[in-house]
């Protein structure tokens, strides 16, 4: 949720701190702060600004009131949990020579305050975090040394949080702490940073180190030492980030979003790299479970939220179809709290493009409690939830940085596709030349998803079209069917229209009621090759059309049957049926994209929403 920077150094404090700000400002943007540690002429002091809204407007109230210089700072942009977006309620918050910037949710924060509040401390917001600065400030008389005091206030606190830390009487020092929330290093020659992902300061340093859970780092220029609560020092896991700060850039286009549904082709390709063995057959390099134990998996269950749980809904079908072991589909949330069937034969695949969602992670967490194997799907290395699960497969989409997910949900659907074909493998469920012929086929979509990009005119210009529209229903079936609900999701996240996605087959148990002249109903059409769904999906275009519904149908090239109870076609290059949803899924976000940007909305960071939601 929150974005955190923190820097010590050679460089501006503040150009640091802001640089980091903006590239972490998709995980919250409803209000933003600095503090640094600045040189008076009564020694070091904290210097301080925050503003609601974009960080823009924190930005120009730097440039009419700018700060001193100064080599250490902190920053953060806002998600509000506590406390509405507004000035007092942004971060840092500040008590006595300490200031605060928190991510996450405190959850013993009343009792900490009312007794606070009991000692005297006036509190001046309504957040959790404030109440973090006045613990430290308190501890602090009787603890001198911040990483001391940081670490006993720490164990006080329960909930979820990164915390990172500025002291006016250790101007050379930032201290960071983290319990389920994301908080990494970066290490620099004579200077180091701390951010909630490595976006924070991947202009400065591609070296990182990983922290685990309930740690502390302090950051020097020169050092950086990590402990846990009560000090003992930890190993600590350093590694390199195989992307650059242009990747983290718009790269000329005008929002992330194109930049990221332009990358599709890539990212698909990246995630197919290197996943043969000199015998030809397929591997999965971060896999850390055994064949044998693969061979025992008898069920299993995708857990994931948002857009990473429709890749999942689209990776049962094929999971299922390969493997022949059952495997559902759950949405994170809802996993833990109805006491799932988990045994030591249960494989969880968690699906998550950052790694650090809270529902996810929880529920990750469970089911390893329950003895199940937990494997994750996921696109950041380092983040927590990979770092806690059996095994991983990594999607090599590149940062995604705009909120609602595109390339990310590509690459995870065929990541789920190579844990089907693996399973099926080492299973002997299926033979080598099979799995290479859907391999091949695999490799053949990054050009298929081009076509797609290259004839986007046709989307751009209906979404002109549908501009002034309501309501919008989105109608699949099979694969297809979750592809119509990521399309309505897309347009929920973007356009803030009502949009619904279900499946053919349910239409005329209620859907069919909202149908009236003119609505715009999206039809994905199933493959030829697929007979019977694709005729029993014609039959559904026809039945809301025959209610007045205005169709824009995406079909597979050559497929003419539909064209009569057509209003608008949107062509797809031919591909098998479980690989359509790779390529139908594009020109849904394309339109989503188009109509909210001629809305006049903010793509790149939709209102009330965030990239990583690290609560639950
Ligand atoms: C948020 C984002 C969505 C994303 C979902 C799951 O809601 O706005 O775009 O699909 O979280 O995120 P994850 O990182 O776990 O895939």
């Amino acid at each position: 949720m929150c974005g955190i920077v923190g820097y010590v150094g050679h460089r501006s404090a503040l150009d640091v701190v802001l640089g980091g700000l903006q590239r972490l400002e998709y995980r919250g943007y409803d209000s933003a702060g600095v503090a640094l540690v600045a040189d008076g002429s009564d020694g070091m002091f904290l210097a301080s600004a925050k503003r609601a809204g974009k960080l823009a407007n924190l930005i120009g109230a730097l440039d009419e009131q700018p700060l001193p210089v100064a080599h250490t700072g902190i920053g953060h942009t806002r998600w509000a949990t506590h406390g509405a977006p507004n000035d007092r309620n942004a971060h840092p918050h500040i008590s006595g020579r300490v200031a605060v910037v928190h991510n996450g949710i405190i959850e013993n924060f009343a009792t900490l305050r009312a007794e606070l509040e009991t000692a005297g401390h006036e509190l001046l917001s309504e957040t959790d975090t404030e109440v973090v600065a006045h613990l430290l400030a308190d501890e602090l008389q009787t603890t001198p040394e911040l990483p001391d005091a940081v670490r006993a206030v720490c164990r006080r606190l329960k909930g979820a949080f990164t915390l990172v830390i500025a002291d006016a009487d250790h101007p050379d020092m930032v201290v960071g702490a983290r319990r389920n929330s994301p908080l990494v290093v970066g290490r620099g020659d004579g200077e180091n940073f701390l951010g909630s992902d490595v976006a924070a300061f991947i202009e400065f340093t591609r070296e990182a180190i990983e922290l685990g859970q309930d740690q502390v780092v302090v950051i020097t220029p020169d050092q950086i030492d990590v402990t846990d609560f009560d000090g003992n020092a930890v190993e600590v896991t350093e590694y390199h980030v195989n992307w650059d700060a242009s990747a983290a850039e718009k790269g000329g286009y005008e929002l992330f979003m194109l930049k990221e549904i332009a990358e599709q082709p890539q990212a698909v390709a990246d995630t197919l790299l290197g996943r043969y063995n000199a015998a030809g057959e397929l591997q999965l390099d971060e896999m850390r479970l055994s064949d044998d134990e693969l061979r025992n998996i008898d069920k299993i269950v995708i857990i994931a939220c948002g857009t990473s749980f429709y890749a999942g809904m689209v990776a049962k079908y094929a999971i299922e179809h390969w493997t022949r072991v059952p495997c559902e589909v759950e949405l994170s949330s809802e996993f833990r709290y109805r006491d799932p069937i988990l045994d030591r034969s249960t494989l969880v695949v968690s699906i998550s493009q950052s790694g650090e969602t809270m529902d996810t992670l929880m529920a990750v967490r469970y089911a390893r409690e329950q003895r199940a194997r937990v494997l994750s799907i996921c696109n950041t290395n380092g983040s927590t939830i990979p770092r806690e699960s059996d095994a991983v497969i990594y999607t090599h989409a590149g940062p995604e940085i705009a909120v609602a997910s595109t390339k990310g949900f590509l690459a995870q659907v065929v990541a789920c596709y190579l844990l089907g074909l693996y399973l099926a493998q080492v299973k002997g469920l299926k033979y080598g030349d099979e799995i290479s012929q859907i391999m091949a086929e695999l490799a053949a979509v990054p050009a298929a998803i081009q076509r797609v990009l290259d004839d986007a005119d046709v989307v751009r210009k209906l979404a002109g079209e549908l501009v002034n529209e309501q309501s919008f229903l989105f109608l699949g079936r099979h694969v297809g069917y979750p592809v119509a609900l990521e399309g309505a999701l897309k347009l929920k996240e973007l356009a803030y229209l009502h949009a619904e996605g279900f499946a053919g087959g349910e239409l005329k148990h209620g859907p069919i009621a909202v149908v009236d002249d003119g609505t715009p109903v999206f039809a994905i059409v199933p493959p030829r090759s697929r007979d019977r769904l694709q005729d029993k999906l014609v039959s559904n275009i026809q039945e809301v059309r025959a209610r007045g519904a205005r169709t824009i149908v995406l079909v597979e090239d050559g497929d003419d049957e539909v064209l009569p109870y057509a209003d608008h076609v949107i062509r797809l290059p031919k591909v098998p049926t479980l690989l359509q949803p790779l390529v139908a899924t594009v020109p849904l976000q394309i339109f989503a994209c188009e109509l909210a940007s001629q809305l006049g909305h903010d793509v790149d960071q939709p209102r009330n929403l965030a990239k990583s939601v690290t609560v639950e």
